[in-house]
């Protein structure tokens, strides 16, 4: 193991599967973890998969992860359009972070255009569905080689 990688999730994504699948698709948060986890270690990194409805909860695992991880995926999903909190919280962790969105944000309502989030992140991949995960998790590694 060449170290940890964080995935984290916000609100709702735990309804992933359930929650407008027309947007989301249907796989489970569950199921994106798990095959994000054999993924890493086939990299030679572990993972830990993290989900919370709660800002603070968001911002203290970002917390964590400057002695913990190496990098950072996140979907940090309605947080993006809200949350200077979880940017400031990401402009204190040193290494890469890959942001997520399921769903294409710019061809959706306005609100949801502007992301505060990726003025840290590394790379963003938005719209590809639940494989950006898989793409964020490619991306990172890469950037940690
Ligand atoms: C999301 C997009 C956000 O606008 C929304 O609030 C989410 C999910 C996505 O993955 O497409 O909950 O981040």
């Amino acid at each position: 193991m060449t170290g940890k990688i964080y995935l984290l999730n916000g609100p709702n994504l735990n309804l992933l599967g359930q929650r407008q699948p027309e947007l989301y698709g249907a796989d489970t948060l569950e199921e994106i973890a798990a095959r994000l986890a054999v993924q890493a270690q086939a990299a030679g990194f572990a993972l830990r998969a993290l989900q919370s409805n709660h800002e603070g909860q968001l911002v203290d695992w970002i917390q964590e992860a400057r002695q913990d991880a190496r990098g950072i995926i996140i979907n940090p999903a309605a947080y993006s359009h809200t949350s200077i909190a979880i940017l400031d919280a990401l402009y204190a962790f040193d290494g890469p972070v890959i942001e997520v969105h399921i769903s294409d944000i710019h061809a959706r309502e306005a609100f949801r255009h502007h992301s505060y989030v990726s003025a840290r992140a590394d790379e963003v991949i938005i719209g590809q569905g639940t494989r950006g995960y898989a793409m964020a998790l490619e991306k990172l590694v890469a950037r940690l080689a």
